[in-house]
């Protein structure tokens, strides 16, 4: 007996030095952690159940079967974050540069398929040079096991993809299918091809921190959610998303405690004051969420990326909410492709996860203009459409200044399925701004005065008093009550209270046609 668990023994011990003393020092020189650390780091402390310490690749080319790493550089198994169930899968570069062979790709799914069974959040610790290329297409074959289950876990579990090293190829898209991507600044890169291969065919002479790094994919491209100053940060990211998101697409996103012992102290009456005087002056929306949020209760998704719409998590007495709100400070707001495609899929995600909407408008409309028509905005800004009409969580929606032209129907208002929808006195509801609706409704008589400046002044005021603001709406019933902005906070506690138990879905089809 003693010998046989000497020898377990033993073979533990080289399982937990990867590829060896020397590869782990240089990892640590080029600072990024190793794969045991990283999940040391992420899981509850004595949570982390190892699977398949012990498998090994089964490639006998290259004089490949001479060197048998335990665990063929990948480390997975399952563990707690705040005691809730996980599953965790991390590259191990220091075992031929982590790259992914067809015993590697085995243990991933084996993972991925007992967190479909259970229930509960897959997370990814990327690191890895690509598919192992003694295998050739064994290791093609691995990633494309890996990328249907990742497809058929979509909406069911949550993913989480943090990339701590390389990441390129056809690797890129198991992250890409994922809810959401996390990167480490300077020491993570993201690219189809990289920059021997870009210089070959297009002459650009670009760097890897240039082409994928997380600066440009956290600002350029969105392929990122978060990019973080270092591992130590991206972990601690991972575990604070995880906090608003529920385990499974069954169930509700975890609530805190939160108790209410004087409602007046939920009053904000700083927002009394923060719409400018003029309309066409920008404030930071951020400041109205702060106000009506939980306190530091914000994680904002994609904060670098089409800075006119503001996606992101936050609590409401406890609950998690999802917030979609337009940022009059950049652009002034307007909706444009990049936005468009950020908000919808964070409104999707939150969908799928039970989590409620809670939309903040103002928003002068679509973007004009060759760029934006050439490039999709039609399909692209219907993305967004798409995806609030079809959503059956909690939605409730907020105006505070803008809401014109089709931009008004699009950001969750009533008429696509949003549940109660407010609107600040100082909310203008209309079809167009009231100088560009002046000019065309009044043209005749603009142009036939004596001082057309001022008629045209006196009937942009006329359009004002007449059409931009909510009382037309709530005429209709569109605005279910005009706020006061200092009331928005209690008002919000009391809808998404009321909401809680909400039941709705959508007409029986296999699924829908998002214009994609
Ligand atoms: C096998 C690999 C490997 C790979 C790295 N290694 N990549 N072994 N298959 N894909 C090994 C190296 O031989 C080396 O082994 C160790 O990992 C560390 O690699 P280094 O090159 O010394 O490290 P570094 O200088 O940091 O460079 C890292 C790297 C580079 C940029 C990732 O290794 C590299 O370019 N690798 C190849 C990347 C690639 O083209 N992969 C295929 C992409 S296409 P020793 O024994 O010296 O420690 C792809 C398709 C996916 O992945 C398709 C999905 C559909």
């Amino acid at each position: 007996m003693q010998d046989k668990l000497k020898t377990l023994e033993q073979k533990q011990q080289e399982a937990l030095l990867g590829g060896g003393q020397k590869r782990i020092e240089a990892q640590h020189k080029k600072g990024k952690l190793t794969a045991r650390e990283r999940i040391h780091f992420l899981l509850d402390e004595g949570s982390f159940q190892e699977i398949g310490m012990l498998v090994t690749h089964r490639s006998t080319e290259f004089g490949l079967d001479k060197e048998k790493y335990l665990g063929d550089g990948v480390v997975t198994g399952y563990g707690t974050i705040n005691g809730r169930l996980v599953y965790v899968f991390s590259q191990d570069f220091t075992v031929f540069g982590g790259s992914l062979s067809e015993a590697h790709a085995e243990k991933i799914c084996k993972i991925m398929d007992l967190a479909m069974k259970t229930g509960a959040p897959v997370i990814g610790l990327n690191d890895s040079g690509g598919a192992r290329i003694q295998e050739g297409v064994v290791s093609l074959a691995g990633y494309a096991d890996i990328f249907y289950r990742n497809v058929k876990a979509s909406g069911v579990i949550p993913q989480i993809s943090c990339i701590m090293g390389p990441c390129a190829g056809g690797a890129v898209y198991s992250p890409a299918m994922t809810d959401f991507i996390l990167m480490v600044e300077h020491t993570s890169y993201m690219f189809v091809t990289g920059p021997n291969v870009v210089k070959t065919v297009t002459h650009e002479n670009v760097t890897a921190e240039e082409l994928g790094g997380a600066h440009t994919h956290a600002t350029k491209s969105g392929v990122t959610h978060f990019a973080c100053a270092n591992e130590i940060e991206a972990i601690n990211t991972i575990k604070k998303l995880l906090s608003y998101i529920p385990q499974n697409c069954e169930e509700k996103p975890p609530r805190m405690p939160y108790e209410i012992t004087d409602w007046t102290k939920e009053l904000r009456p700083a927002l009394n004051s923060i719409i400018p005087p003029s309309s066409s002056q920008p404030y930071d929306m951020h400041e109205v969420i702060q106000q009506v949020i939980d306190e530091d209760s914000f994680l904002e998704v994609h904060k670098e990326f089409a800075e006119n719409i503001i996606c992101g998590f936050a609590r409401i007495v406890g609950r998690s909410v999802g917030i979609i709100a337009n940022q009059p400070a950049v652009l002034a707001g307007v909706l444009d492709i990049h936005s468009s495609i950020k908000a919808a899929r964070f409104v999707r995600f939150c969908d799928a996860f039970n989590i409620p909407l809670l939309v903040f408008e103002d928003v002068p409309g679509f973007l004009p203009g060759t760029d934006q028509e050439w490039n999709g905005i039609i399909t692209n800004g219907a993305k967004l459409l798409f995806a609030f009409a079809e959503s059956t969580v909690p939605r409730v929606t907020v105006i505070t200044r803008k809401a014109y032209g089709g931009a008004y129907d699009v950001m969750n208002s009533k008429h696509i399925g949003a549940d109660i929808n407010y609107a600040w006195p100082t909310a203008e509801i209309a079809v167009m701004g009231a100088k560009g609706a002046a000019e065309i409704i009044f043209k005749d008589e603009i142009n036939a005065a004596e001082d057309k400046e001022a008629k045209w002044k006196e009937k942009e005021a006329e359009y004002n008093e007449l059409f931009a603001n909510p009382y037309k709406a709530a005429e209709r019933g569109y605005i279910d009550e005009v706020i006061k902005p200092e009331e928005t906070r209690i008002k919000l506690i009391r809808a998404f209270e009321m909401l809680e138990n909400k039941v709705d879905s959508m007409p029986k089809k296999k699924h829908d046609n998002i214009p994609l």
